[in-house]
């Protein structure tokens, strides 16, 4: 009698490994000069490091502010600076960037000028969630550095230009979520193994969900069409799947992920308060619009695709609308006021 067969599949005994999943994707390409790997590799070391210090921060002594502020004006949390000195201690030390932008650092930093790669990095988003415990994230991009040299201006492109983005995500497991392109993979950090392998290939981002995420502590500052919106996704209508559901957790890496993954729409807005939105359009609305393409959604500041757009300066703001290609779209309507 023959044992039935599993459900599921039985897992690997040995999985795929984050660089063995990148030289696979890079066989062949013109360029695979081993330098996008080693990139890689180094954030991949760095995610780690931070990570480390994310699941004991509280006895670390990281909770709580340096005492500074940012470029943004926002008090600078231990942990930010942390993982900033982190990443920007490990890429540089690879050799293979040649720009780093970094929400930590009030210009660009330039490290080997002869580098092929640039790169940029929001090192830990969520900053206000770190003492409660709830999840956080570092996000990052990677351009193809210009020839002849870089300066603050070459990373002043649009995030079509991209050659790869990702995220971390420091939650109930740490999972990294890549693209270089060709599509959108999921890693997972086996703690025991201090290595991160393959856990789901090819995430698609559905078509439409059933929750949106947007910070309404904000309603009374938004637009009246952004308003109207939102109180067409309270309404209750069956047949169009109303209400939806309301998920926030207040650190983009945690909403986008949800909203990628399950479908949905992510909305930060330009308000009152922040004429432009809130998010940065380098190390953040990029990274994100470029990974949720790729899966198949749409990333835009209400408008215009963020891919589109270049940015004006490194700390530049966007509204940024993110997330199920038919959301979006319905987002866009309440938000031109083609729709009431
Ligand atoms: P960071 O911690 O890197 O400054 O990013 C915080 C951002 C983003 O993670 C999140 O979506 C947004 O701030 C939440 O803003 P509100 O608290 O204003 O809703
Ligand atoms: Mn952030
Ligand atoms: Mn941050």
């Amino acid at each position: 009698m023959v044992d039935p067969k599993p459900s599921h599949q039985p897992p690997p005994l040995v999985g795929t490994t984050l660089e063995e999943h990148i030289l696979t994707g890079m066989r062949g390409s013109p360029g695979a000069s081993g330098d996008f790997t080693s990139l890689l590799n180094a954030i991949s070391l760095a995610v780690r490091i931070i990570n480390a210090r994310v699941r004991s921060a509280g006895l670390a002594g990281v909770f709580g502010y340096t005492g500074e502020t940012n470029v943004h004006g926002e008090q600078v949390q231990k942990l930010d600076e942390y993982a900033n000195d982190v990443l920007c201690t490990v890429i540089e030390r690879c050799g293979r960037c040649a720009l780093i932008a970094s929400e930590e650092l009030t210009d660009v930093r330039i490290c080997n000028p002869d580098a092929s790669y640039m790169v940029t990095f929001d090192p830990l988003d969520g900053s206000s969630n770190i003492d409660v415990n709830v999840s956080i994230g570092t996000i990052f991009s990677i351009f193809r550095a210009p020839d002849g040299g870089v300066s603050a201006s070459s990373l002043l492109r649009p995030g079509r230009e991209l050659v790869a983005a990702g995220y971390a995500v420091y939650g109930s497991s740490t999972t990294i979520v890549l693209s270089t392109g060709q599509g959108v993979h999921e890693f997972t950090l086996d703690p025991s193994a201090g290595e991160f392998f393959l856990s789901r290939p090819n995430l698609r981002c559905p078509t439409r969900g059933k929750t949106y995420s947007i910070n309404e502590g904000n309603f009374a500052s938004w637009s009246k069409g952004i308003q109207r919106w939102s109180l067409f996704m309270k309404s209750e209508d069956k047949a169009r799947g109303l209400p939806m559901g309301h998920r926030y957790v207040g650190s983009l890496v945690a909403d986008a992920h949800r909203t990628l993954l399950k479908g949905g729409i992510f909305a930060y807005p330009a308000d009152r308060k922040n004429a432009d939105g809130k998010l940065r359009l380098l190390y953040e609305a990029q990274p994100m619009a470029f990974l949720i393409e790729q899966a198949g959604g749409l990333a835009t500041d209400g408008e215009r695709s963020i891919l589109d757009i270049v940015p004006t300066e490194t700390h530049a703001k966007v509204p940024l609308i993110l997330g199920s290609h038919d959301d979006v779209k319905l987002f866009q309507e309440f938000a031109a006021g083609t729709r009431t």
